[in-house]
C-alpha cells in the first residue's frame, strides 16, 4: 500500500485520454485500486480517477457522503443492493472502465473543486441526471442511475479519463476562484443557483 502523489492541473498525464483496462481482475489492477483508496482516504476528497495519480488507465475511485447527496437521490431502484443509503449517500465505489450516458436535456450549474486543482473552486454545467455503467475487479458489469450531486461526481471523475479538468468546462470564469474568498463571499457562492439553497457553508468537497 501507497499514499500516491497527486498530479496538478497542467502535468500532461492529466491532459491525455486514459487507456481503458484489459483486464479488470488482474492484480496489477487491484493494486493501483488499493493505492488509489489509500491516497484519496489520505487526501480528504471524495474520489479520485487513476490520471490523478499518474496512471493513464479507465479507473475511478468516490464515494458520496450522505450530507452533500440529493435527497431524491437515495432510493434507487432496489437493484443496487445497500450500497445506496437513506440519506443519499453512496458507498465507495469501484468502476473500471466507466461509460455516461445522459438522462434527458436538463443541466445544473454548482460548484466543484478538484485535487489536481488545489485550494480552488468554481461553478460547473453538468448533467442533471445520467445513467452510468462500468466494471468491477471482478469484471462484472454493473449500473446506475444518478441525479443532482451524485451525478455531479460521476461526470466530474469520468471527464478525468478523458483529460478534462472542470476548469476546462467552465463558462463564467467568474465563478472561479480560490475556495477560502468564494466561501466568504455569499453573494458568489449563491449566483450559480439563486433559487435553490444548496451552496456549501464551508468547504467543497474534492475530487
Ligand atoms: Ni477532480
Amino acid at each position: 500500500m501507497a499514499i500516491l502523489k497527486i498530479a496538478r492541473m497542467g502535468h500532461s498525464v492529466l491532459h491525455q485520454v486514459a487507456e481503458p483496462v484489459d483486464d479488470p481482475a488482474s492484480p496489477e489492477v487491484t493494486a493501483i485500486v488499493r493505492d488509489m483508496i489509500e491516497t484519496l482516504d489520505d487526501a480528504g476528497g471524495i474520489g479520485l480517477a487513476a490520471p490523478q495519480v499518474h496512471i493513464p488507465k479507465r479507473i475511478v475511485v468516490f464515494f458520496i457522503p450522505g450530507a452533500r447527496a440529493n435527497p431524491d437521490a437515495g432510493d434507487g431502484d432496489g437493484e443496487e443492493g445497500d450500497d445506496h443509503h437513506d440519506d443519499g449517500g453512496i458507498d465507495l465505489t469501484i468502476m473500471i472502465n466507466p461509460e455516461i450516458i445522459p438522462v434527458g436535456d436538463e443541466m445544473d450549474l454548482d460548484w466543484e473543486a478538484c485535487l489536481s486543482v488545489p485550494d480552488m473552486m468554481g461553478a460547473v454545467s453538468r448533467h442533471s441526471a445520467i445513467r452510468y455503467r462500468w466494471q468491477t475487479l471482478d469484471g462484472e458489469t454493473m449500473e446506475r442511475e444518478a441525479s443532482g450531486f451524485h451525478a455531479r461526481a460521476v461526470q466530474h471523475e469520468c471527464d478525468h479519463l478523458d483529460g478534462i479538468l472542470y476548469p476546462m468546462r467552465m463558462e463564467d470564469l467568474s465563478l472561479f476562484g480560490f475556495a477560502e474568498e468564494v466561501n466568504r463571499n455569499k453573494s458568489l457562492l449563491a449566483r450559480p443557483n439563486p433559487e435553490v439553497d444548496d451552496a456549501p457553508d464551508e468547504e467543497e468537497e474534492e475530487a
